[in-house]
């Protein structure tokens, strides 16, 4: 009985969750986030901007996840060919995290240059969107806008929070907390 048992969680598939990292100082936040997200017992692929890929390297992501990571142009990336349509069909949510200002209006606009952009326009499921960015890039209207046109899409776009800037500014435009990201992950997928 309790083999039987054991095959059924072991045979249970777990739940595919697609990180996009862009290219943010705080990129490195990921690496925790992803270890988060396994201790959730989720199954984390993870996809970065060029950008991002300056700020933490692919290899940390493929060593925490074990699975090949997607930067840049689809049509640069190694991995799979179509990689941005196979894993947005069926991951349980697409999580941005942290997600520069650049990457959100490209949201916004529904542009898809590059794997990390492709895939939340393909996103079968729930998107969330975890922005970080200086204060003045936060409060811009742009921003502001973009932000709006995502919410009324559906999309769950978090709060930054305040406090002290990498560039030394003090204000709103920190990444939220991990706990955020994981609370709100959860529940969009509960929701659909
Ligand atoms: C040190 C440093 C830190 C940066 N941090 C941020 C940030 O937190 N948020 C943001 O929107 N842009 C930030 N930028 C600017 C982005 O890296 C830049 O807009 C880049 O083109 C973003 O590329 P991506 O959006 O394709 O990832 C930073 C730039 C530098 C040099």
């Amino acid at each position: 009985m309790k083999a039987q048992n054991r095959n059924v969680k072991e045979n249970k598939a777990a739940t595919t969750i697609v990180l996009g990292v862009t290219g943010s100082i705080a990129a490195y936040k990921a690496a925790e986030l992803v270890r988060r997200m396994q201790q959730q017992g989720w199954d984390v692929w993870v996809m970065m901007t060029e950008a991002a890929a300056k700020y933490v390297g692919p290899l940390t992501f493929q060593a925490l996840t074990k699975h090949p990571v997607a930067v840049g142009r689809c049509e640069a990336v190694e991995t799979s060919v179509y990689q941005h349509l196979d894993l947005s069909g069926r991951a349980g949510a697409v999580v941005i995290a942290p997600c520069t200002a650049n990457v959100l209006a490209k949201f916004a606009h529904g542009l898809a240059d590059d794997v990390v952009t492709a895939t939340v326009l393909a996103a079968a499921g729930p998107v969330v969107v975890a922005p970080a960015m200086n204060e003045r890039m936060w409060r811009n209207p742009a921003t502001q806008a973009n932000v709006q046109t995502l919410k009324d899409r559906g999309v769950l776009v978090l709060e930054v929070a305040a406090g002290e800037l990498a560039c030394g500014d003090v204000g709103a435009g920190r990444l939220t907390t991990l706990e955020n990201i994981m609370a709100a992950t959860a529940q969009a997928m509960e929701q659909g």
